[in-house]
């Protein structure tokens, strides 16, 4: 089958498995061409691994502490007539890499907030690795079954307590509108929290010390976002803002019952994934972020992200540096005054017309493909391509 990227607003519809494994390839590449890291950790657990965020942490302990890891995710494998998801593609490219490497690598498709899939990632730790010393949890999902109650809650990304009004970008057509969304009901709140908050996280770490598959000294990391004044209303004053909140309420109990040092949330850099081109206002924030960023030599993706992450925190001698609310802060160069200071400026002036100019919409767009597996280098896009492609450890 020959793939081309089939787009819809924030959705790509096709992907493409050469151009996923080479993205794949690219970024154990960065990590290989670091220097190694001091304590990193050797048996990781990454729930929401095959893309974006958690696909880097599964990367970066594997190709750069030649870490056993286990994954689990939710994405659609190829048939041999319509194309896998993205994460599917990646996650084979992950295990034929680790497999190359000698590493040891299993992964999980389902839903991570089944006590099935617990159970069945337990059983496999036992078997294979006895326990994990690192867990890294970053799903992005917008609706939950909560094994207990069997009602599913869906995430909803609004403002509370008043409209909120904001420039937005149309990704598909490149122009510069604006977008107005009522506040969330009480319901829509408390849904949110549940889907994105740190229940399952703590629910996660519960049954794994229920099994005794938690190695003494264990760390655990979630991943959130602050961003400027002028997403807060949308993001961290809005519904997706309590539930990081909660997030943080869940470290605090982690840390109580294990010890400090055990649970933490790292505050990560804006970047293109699947999940945040979902976000209203936040793709044009983006696309004048990457511009900034790029000029002052300052740019990262989620590979950098998790690299100086390990490096510099987790897996570092000193260990991790935290802020006055015990957060690591990896958004600190987006979040550097000067940074912000141009991007606050941009984004007054920005309009459709002077688009292409004030901001990097098309580094936004490629990346965007990216994601998919289009635009790599070194990919023959006109040549046939067998979508069905079996994840090597199932
Ligand atoms: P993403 O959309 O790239 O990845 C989400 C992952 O969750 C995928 O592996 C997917 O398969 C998995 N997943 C979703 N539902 C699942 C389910 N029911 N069961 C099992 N796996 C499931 O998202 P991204 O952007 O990497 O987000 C990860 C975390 O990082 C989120 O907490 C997000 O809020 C946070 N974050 C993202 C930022 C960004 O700009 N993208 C910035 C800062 C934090």
């Amino acid at each position: 089958m020959i793939i081309t990227p089939k787009t819809r607003g924030f959705i790509c519809t096709t992907a493409h498995p050469e151009g996923c494994a080479a993205n794949v390839q690219s970024q154990i590449d960065y990590v290989k061409s670091c220097p190694p890291i001091a304590n990193p950790p050797k048996k990781v657990l990454v729930i929401g691994a095959s893309t974006g965020y958690g696909l880097a942490s599964r990367i970066v302990p594997a190709f750069s502490g030649g870490a056993a890891t286990i994954g689990v995710f939710f994405e659609k494998p190829g048939t041999e007539r319509k194309t896998g998801s993205a994460g599917w593609y990646n996650s084979v490219a992950f295990e034929e890499a680790a497999a190359e490497a000698g590493l040891y690598a299993k992964s999980f498709n389902g839903d991570a907030f089944s006590n099935e899939m617990k159970a069945s990632v337990i059983e496999t730790i036992k078997a294979d690795l006895g326990q994990v010393d690192s867990i890294v949890y970053s799903l992005a999902s917008p609706r939950r079954t909560d094994p207990t109650d069997g009602e599913t809650y869906r995430s909803v990304l609004k403002p509370i307590g008043q409209p909120y009004s904001q420039k937005n970008l149309n990704t598909d057509t490149g122009e510069v509108n604006s977008v107005s969304i009522e506040p969330a009901v009480d319901d829509e709140i408390a849904h949110t929290v549940k889907v994105m908050g740190g229940e399952d996280w703590e629910l996660w770490i519960a049954a794994l010390k229920e099994a005794g598959v938690l190695a003494e000294g264990f760390t655990t990391v979630a991943y959130s976002y602050i961003g400027p004044d002028l997403t807060y209303p949308i993001y961290t004053n809005g519904t997706i803002g309590k539930a990081k909140e909660h997030l943080e309420e869940s470290t605090a109990r982690m840390n109580s019952e294990f010890g400090e040092g055990t649970a933490y949330v790292s505050v990560n850099k804006a970047l293109v994934t699947q999940a945040s081109s979902a976000i209203p206002v936040v793709p044009l924030y983006i696309s004048l972020l990457y511009k900034v960023m790029k000029e002052a030599d300052l740019h990262e993706g989620t590979i950098e992200q998790i690299q100086r992450l390990f490096a510099d925190h987790l897996g570092s001698e000193e260990g991790a540096t935290l802020d006055e609310k015990g957060r690591i802060r990896i958004d600190d160069w987006e979040m550097k005054d000067n940074i912000q200071a141009a991007v606050a400026d941009a984004w007054e002036k920005v309009t459709t017309e002077n688009l292409s100019d004030l901001s990097d919409f098309s580094g936004y767009k490629n990346e965007f493909l990216r994601l998919f597996g289009f635009g790599l280098e070194g990919v023959d896009y006109e040549k046939d391509t067998n979508p069905e492609r079996p994840l090597p450890s199932e």
